[in-house]
C-alpha cells in the first residue's frame, strides 16, 4: 500500500489498461459520428478567469456556490479549473470571432472537467466530457440534429437501455411569469426550504427545482410546471422539435421537471440516462442556450449542444460486454545474440508496416519468452535461433491453436499480411 502522499487525489483516478481500450473506443467513436455532421474540434485550456464560469453558469448554481476549484494565481488573478466545456467554447467563439465563419459554426472538444462533488460511484472530481456546441442558428432543426447525433453515438458504441428526456424552460420572455408562479407556489413553504434554496428562492427561484436535498424535494411536490408557462414561440420550437425527432426516429420522452443546474439555458433541455447506472445515471445532457454569446460581448448568436460523461458511458459498455484489449500479432523469440539482433530487424520492418510486433529476450530461455508470448496473448510466435539464421527458415506457431510451420525470412510479410486480411 502506498503512502497517503502518493496517492491520487479523492474523486480523480488514473486510467489505465485495459479500460483505456474503452475510452479511445469511445473517443474515436465521437470523432467519427461527430465529422460526419460537420462538426470540428477545438481544445480550450483547462482554467480560465473565474468570471467566466461564474457569469455563464450562474452565481446561485451549486457548481460556482460550491463545486468549483476556484484558486488565486501568482499575479493575484481569480483563477477556476473549468468544471464543464460550454463557458470556454462560448469565451473561444467571440474571443476568436468564430462567428464570423459560415453558420451553423459546429464545434467539439473532450477533456478533463473539475468539479469539488462528494464522489461515489459514477461522480468524480476529475471527470472526462466530449462535448459539442453549435451555433447560429435559432431553429429546432439544429436541436433535432444535435440530438439525433447524440443518439446516433450512443447506439454506435452498443449501448442499450438509454433513454431520450426532453423539456423546454422557456426565454426571457415566458421566464419572468414562471418564475413569479413559482415564488407564489413557494411563499407558503419557505420555512420548510434549505438554507441554499431560502437564498434561491429571492434571487434564482428556478434553482430550487435542482437542489438536491430531501425536504426541498418533497416541497416542490405539485410545483408549477414550465410547460405551462411557456410562450407561443417557446411552444412552436419545442413542438417542431418533437415532430423533427420523431421524423427522425429517436425515441424521447416528455420531462417538464428537468431544470437542469447551469442557468445558461433557454427553451429546449435534454437529459440521457441510463438504467444501467445508480444515481448518477445522466451519461449525457445538454440543451440550447440563445443567449450566452451575446452575455460574453458577441452578436446576438442562438446556440446548442450537449456534453457526455465518458465514465459512465465507460461503465456501461464495461458492464454490456467483456471488451477484448487488443493484442500483438507476433511475438519473436530469439536464442542468442545473433538472434536476437536479427529478430529485432524484422520487428522494426514489420512495425514500419503497421504491425505489433513484440521481442523476446535473447538471454533469456526460449520457455521463459513463450511464457511472456502468452502472457501477453500474442497471436504468433516466431522462434529464431543459430539453426533458422543458418537456414533462413524461422519456426512460427499459432497460439491461438491455428497450427505452426516453417517461413522463410523472405516470406514473413506474405505470411502476416495474408492473416491481417483474412
Ligand atoms: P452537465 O449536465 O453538468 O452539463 O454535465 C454533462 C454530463 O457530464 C453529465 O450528464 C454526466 O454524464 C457528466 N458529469 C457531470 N458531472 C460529473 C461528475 N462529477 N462525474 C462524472 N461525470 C459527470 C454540462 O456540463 C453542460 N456543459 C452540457 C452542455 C453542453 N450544455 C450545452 N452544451
Amino acid at each position: 500500500m502506498s503512502s497517503a502522499q502518493y496517492r491520487s487525489l479523492k474523486g480523480m483516478q488514473d486510467i489505465l489498461p485495459p479500460d483505456i481500450y474503452l475510452w479511445q473506443k469511445v473517443e474515436q467513436t465521437a470523432q467519427r459520428i461527430f465529422s460526419v455532421y460537420g462538426f470540428q474540434e477545438i481544445r480550450l485550456p483547462v482554467m480560465e478567469s473565474t468570471s467566466v464560469f461564474t457569469r455563464s453558469i450562474g452565481e446561485n448554481t451549486d457548481i460556482v456556490e460550491k463545486e468549483m476549484y476556484t484558486f488565486t494565481d501568482k499575479g493575484a488573478r481569480s483563477v477556476s479549473l473549468r468544471p464543464e466545456g460550454t463557458a470556454s467554447v462560448v469565451r473561444s467563439y467571440v474571443e476568436n470571432s468564430l462567428y464570423n465563419l459560415p453558420a451553423p459554426q459546429k464545434f467539439y472538444y473532450s477533456g478533463p472537467m473539475f468539479r469539488y462533488e462528494r464522489p461515489q460511484s459514477g461522480r468524480f472530481r476529475q471527470f472526462y466530457q466530449i462535448g459539442v456546441e453549435a451555433f447560429g442558428d435559432p431553429g429546432a432543426k439544429l436541436d433535432a440534429e444535435v440530438i439525433a447525433m447524440l443518439a446516433l453515438l450512443l447506439s454506435f458504441l452498443g449501448l442499450e437501455g438509454v433513454s431520450v428526456q426532453i423539456n423546454s424552460i422557456g426565454c426571457e420572455v415566458c421566464r419572468p411569469g414562471y418564475r413569479e408562479a413559482l415564488i407564489t407556489f413557494f411563499s407558503a413553504k419557505r420555512e420548510g426550504l434549505c438554507p441554499d434554496c431560502l437564498r434561491r428562492y429571492d434571487k434564482n427561484p428556478l434553482r430550487i427545482l435542482d437542489c438536491k436535498a430531501s425536504g426541498c424535494i418533497e416541497l416542490r411536490q405539485g410545483a408549477p410546471r414550465i410547460t405551462d408557462h411557456i410562450c407561443g414561440d417557446c411552444r412552436t420550437h419545442f413542438e417542431k422539435l418533437q415532430s423533427l425527432l420523431s421524423l427522425l426516429k429517436v425515441s424521447f420522452s416528455l420531462n417538464p421537471e428537468m431544470v437542469r443546474g447551469l442557468d445558461y439555458y433557454t427553451r429546449t433541455t435534454f437529459e440521457v440516462t441510463s438504467q444501467g447506472l445508480g444515481a448518477q445515471n445522466a451519461v449525457a445532457a445538454g440543451g440550447r442556450y440563445d443567449r450566452l454569446v451575446r452575455e460574453f460581448g458577441g452578436p446576438e448568436t442562438p446556440a446548442v449542444g450537449f456534453a457526455l460523461g465518458i465514465e459512465r458511458v465507460v461503465e456501461l459498455l464495461k458492464k454490456a460486454a467483456p471488451h477484448a484489449a487488443p493484442v500483438p500479432l507476433v511475438f519473436i523469440a530469439s536464442i542468442g545474440d545473433k538472434a536476437g539482433s536479427e529478430s529485432l530487424g524484422i520487428a522494426q520492418q514489420l512495425r514500419q508496416r503497421g504491425l505489433w510486433v513484440e521481442t523476446g529476450d535473447p538471454s533469456g530461455s526460449l520457455k521463459s519468452q513463450m511464457r511472456r508470448a502468452d502472457r501477453l496473448g500474442a497471436r504468433y510466435v516466431f522462434i529464431i535461433g543459430d539453426e533458422e539464421l543458418l537456414s533462413g527458415r524461422l519456426k512460427w506457431k499459432g497460439l491461438d491453436g491455428s497450427g505452426q510451420g516453417e517461413l522463410l525470412f523472405s516470406e514473413i510479410e506474405a505470411f502476416l499480411t495474408a492473416l491481417v486480411e483474412k
